[in-house]
This record gives C-alpha cells, structure tokens and sequence, in this order.
C-alpha cells in the first residue's frame, strides 16, 4: 500500500488525537522525512491534519473526506471482509460496480464516490450528486436466490438504510414502497437495485445495490424541481459533522447483517410499520396508465397490496406510486 495510504489508516484509527513523526515512522518502518511528505501530501489532497511540536499529527474531527481508511474504523462483523473502492468524481457508482461485477468482482466489493456526475435513479430518472454533500455507493451482491426474490432484497436494504439513517443521523427515517427513504415527507435517500440474471439456471447472477443518500445539501442548493420534494440529513451547515464514514460503515453493517436472514422476512415488519404509504389513497402509475388506488398492505413477497375504486385488489411488483394530493 502506497505510504500516504497507511499514514491515513493510523491517523485515521487515532482520529481527533496526535500520532508523533517517530511513531508513525517506526510503526510503518520509514523515516520521519517520508512521513513528513506523506503529511504534505495529504493536506495537499484536503485533510485536514494539524501538526503540533512535541505531539506530533492530528485528523481532525471534523474532517470528511471519504476513503476506504476513513470507513474501515467503523465497520463490524462480515462487513469487515468487503472490499471498499473510493473514487472523487463518477460517472455512476452502480455503472462501475456493474462493470465490476461483470468481469467476476465478489460480493461485497463496494464503490463510493464523493461526486457523481450522471447519478442514475429508478425508471431512468438522474439523481442529484452534487460533491461532499451525500453518500453515493454501491454494493455487489451474488445472491443465491431467483429472479422473484429481488424485491425481498430491494426492500429488507430500504429497511437496513432506514436504520443506519435514524442511527446517525438523528432522524425519523420513513419508507416509501418500493425503496424510497422520507425523512418529515422529504425524500433523503433513493435506492437504484439493478440484476443480471443467469439464464441457465433462471437465478440471479449479480445484483448491485445503488444507495444516495443526501447528507448536507443546503435545500437552496437542490436544483429547484427538487427543493420541495428533496431533504438532508443535515440541512443546517453548522451541523456538517464527518458522519458520511461512520453512515456507510453503519449502512454496510446492517446489510451484512440482515442479507443472510432475508428470506426469513424478520424485516418485513419492521417495513411495514416503516410504510408510509399504508391506509392512503394513492396513485399508481404503471406505463401510461395512471389510477387512484387505496394502499392496502405489503404482503409477504414485499408487494404493495392496493384496492382500485372498483373493488379489486393487486399487489404491485413494481412501478411508481405516489401519494395522492388532498
Ligand atoms: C431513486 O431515487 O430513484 C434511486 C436513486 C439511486 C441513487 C444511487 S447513488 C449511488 C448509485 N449510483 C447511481 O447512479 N445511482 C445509485
């Protein structure tokens, strides 16, 4: 590993406290000159790193900058063995992860970027990744389950981004089926699942998770079609606080955990009571055809469950929903 790289890791471990010159050389078996320009180099790129005589660097708290070192400190269990790839600037995480996936990437190889500059939504809309402000990764699954588990895993990530976001973030994070994450009626995070299955054998051969969350955007700063349908984390700037490592951390953390499970359908409760959308009329827009509709459940396969003024039901799979306005 390139010594700039490792002098990040140890700092980063020690985030907030001083690592003299001489450990740092002795521990990574360089001299104190090297490190001193690894230092440079690193405040160069951003961090930002004090130096203070007879202590020697310090990463300060509020420093956020993304990489692999800054997350890895707060990752546990299986999420421990993924393989984190951090990038500047995009085009789309999930395109890279699905070019990854492709040429044989495993499971669990992750791509975060801090700017994305063509961010893809659901049903071919963009999704707004503008630098610093949001998290934007995907994930690499290799799921041994058929095509008609798909929405399982789209929903049981909604449920373990929901809570990576209320466990951070100090927020009340809602969902909108499918996978749309509401904080006080503002969308905050959209997840993008994408699959390719294997046709021989009829199962899924990768699926990338593509996960945006909006972290810090001022709502000033949302391109004005988005100002009142979009929120952050952190709307007040004085509140920017180095969450994003300990956010992805927290989002990888619980996916690791819940992904073995999800064909128990623990989570599905814990989605429903998550749904905002349950006991409302709403309108279903599939292709052209736009309908009102009351929503009535989420079933077991994480359908929508919704009854038409006519009397009959049907459980969605998939499509846009939105809530029907009074
Ligand atoms: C939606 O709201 O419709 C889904 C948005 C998904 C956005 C994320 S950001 C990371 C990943 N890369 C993309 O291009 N899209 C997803």
């Amino acid at each position: 590993m390139e010594l700039k790289k490792q002098v990040l890791s140890l700092l980063e471990i020690a985030r907030g406290n001083s690592i003299s010159g001489a450990k740092l050389a002795k521990e990574l078996f360089v001299t104190r000159s090297a490190i001193w320009k690894a230092i440079k180099a690193l405040q160069a790129d951003g961090y930002g790193i004090t130096a203070v005589t007879n202590k020697g660097y310090c990463l300060t708290e509020n420093n956020d900058i993304l990489s692999s070192a800054s997350i890895t400190p707060f990752l546990c269990g299986q999420a421990l063995d993924m393989k984190i790839e951090v990038h500047k600037k995009v085009d789309s995480t999930n395109s890279i992860a699905k070019n990854l996936a492709k040429n044989g990437a495993s499971q669990g190889t992750v791509v975060i970027a801090e700017e994305q500059i063509n961010g893809r939504g659901r049903l071919g809309r963009a999704f707004y990744s503008p630098p610093s402000t949001g998290v934007y990764m995907s994930l690499v699954l290799r799921p041994k389950l058929s095509l008609e588990h798909s929405l399982l895993i789209t929903t049981s990530v909604a449920v373990a981004v929901a809570r990576a976001i209320e466990t951070v973030g100090n927020v009340k994070a809602d969902i909108k089926w499918v996978n749309d994450i509401y904080v006080n009626g503002y969308k905050l995070c959209g997840i993008l699942t994408e699959a390719s299955i294997d046709f021989e054998s009829g199962g899924l051969e990768y699926v990338i998770v593509g996960i945006g969350i909006n972290v810090a955007t001022q709502k000033k700063d949302f391109p004005e079609e988005l100002q009142n349908i979009a929120t952050s984390i952190f709307l007040d700037e004085s509140n920017k606080m180095p969450i994003r490592s300990k956010l992805i951390a927290e989002v990888l953390n619980n996916i690791s955990q819940s992904y073995e499970r999800m064909t128990d359908k623990e989570y599905l409760d814990e989605y429903r009571e998550r749904s905002f959308l349950l006991g409302q009329e709403i309108l279903v827009i599939q292709g052209e055809k736009i309908e009102t509709a009351l929503a009535i459940e989420i079933d077991e396969q994480a359908r929508l469950v919704v009854e038409f003024k006519d009397g009959t039901r049907k459980p969605l799979n998939s499509g846009e929903v939105s809530v029907k306005k009074q």
